[in-house]
């Protein structure tokens, strides 16, 4: 690889894990900063990969970050909270990254954005990648941009959070039930990152990344309840009470497994622009179908997910 000293921001992640590993693989030098550096366990092992705590928030830690890389992988995201925090991890984060970078003479910079990226979009999630993509846009860093679809794969917290609910309830209830999506596999998104790092005819381009298949979200809900051996009713809520249901789940402890932002944002369908969709050539992947790779790990006979199941018996 030409560039080969990496920053990856939000590498500790479900997807950065695949990209991190993916870039370790190829001989990269990767550095991720974390905010807790053993929530990055799994990133520890590899040989090439530092892991660091460090607040990526604050301006010196940044430049201190960049300083002497060859390029910056910016992953960071949320899916629930409020609009200053959609503001702060979205585009301040975004906004900073790039400055970093231009004083720290790294040149090549991939941004991680979303299907739907849009600062007029129905959703402070869509609004907020669509700002931080105008600032993208803007800078002077030979940037790509990646749109994904939702994306699946062993440890994604989509259909393996419909598999979960499924165990425990007799009746799956959701709002927007007719709502598409077009799941893209993890390791076709860090192979799309990895393959466009040294390849200048990415630079200056944005790329939708999906999957060969169209599914509204009932058809998604089905399909990962059945995998996982549990065959439920999906029964789909009228959209007040999809809020409601929303409202609630933000009351409980914890991260939501719903949101009403997240509502805001199936207004919109998560597929690509133009259908059938084939990946753009230079990006070197093929779009994986999602049945034989996702009933793999839903049915939780996929090698990650087993010892996965292992570590969490033996609290590990
Ligand atoms: N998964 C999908 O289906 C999907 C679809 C479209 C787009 N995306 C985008 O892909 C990116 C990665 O998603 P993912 O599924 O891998 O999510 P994830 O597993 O939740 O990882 C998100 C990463 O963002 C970092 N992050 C979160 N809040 C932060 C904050 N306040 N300050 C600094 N860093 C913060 C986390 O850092 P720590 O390691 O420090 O916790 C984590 O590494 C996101 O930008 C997401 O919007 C995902």
């Amino acid at each position: 690889m030409r560039h080969r000293n990496i920053l990856v921001i939000g590498g500790a992640g479900f997807v950065g894990r695949y990209i991190v590993s993916e870039l370790a693989g190829r001989g990269c030098r990767v550095l991720v900063p974390a905010r807790r550096r053993d929530r990055a366990k799994h990133l520890i092992t590899l040989p090439t990969c530092d892991v660091v705590e460090a607040d990526v928030h604050d301006d010196a830690s940044l430049q201190a970050l960049a300083a002497g890389q060859d390029a910056a992988i910016n992953l960071a995201g949320i899916l629930h909270g409020s609009q200053a925090r959609f503001e702060q991890v979205h585009v301040t984060l975004t906004q900073r990254l790039l400055d970093a970078c231009a004083g720290a003479r790294v040149r090549r910079y991939l941004h991680m954005s979303a299907l739907g990226a849009d600062p007029s979009g129905p959703s402070m999630y869509q609004r907020s990648k669509g700002r931080a993509e105008q600032a993208v846009r803007d800078s002077k860093l030979a940037w790509t941009i990646f749109q994904p679809s939702v994306i699946f794969g062993a440890e994604d917290s989509f259909l393996n959070m419909f598999a979960r609910l499924a165990a425990i309830a007799p009746v799956l209830p959701i709002g927007g039930a007719e709502v598409k999506f077009q799941p893209v596999w993890v390791e076709d998104v860090a192979h799309a990152f990895v393959n466009s790092l040294d390849n200048e005819a990415t630079v200056g381009r944005t790329y939708e990344l999906c999957g060969p298949r169209v599914y509204t979200l009932r058809e998604l809900v089905q399909f990962a309840a059945e995998a996982a051996g549990h065959r439920r009713p999906v029964l789909a809520l009228p959209d007040g009470i999809a809020r409601l249901q929303a409202r609630l789940m933000e009351l409980a402890p914890g991260e939501p497994l719903l949101s009403r932002d997240n509502l805001d944002s199936m207004k919109r369908d998560s597929v690509a622009s133009r259908q059938p969709y084939a990946p753009a050539p230079e990006l070197g992947i093929s779009a994986t179908p999602m049945e034989p790779e996702a009933s793999l790990y839903l049915a939780g006979l996929h090698p990650r997910t087993r010892f996965g199941g292992f570590r969490a018996r033996a609290r590990r």
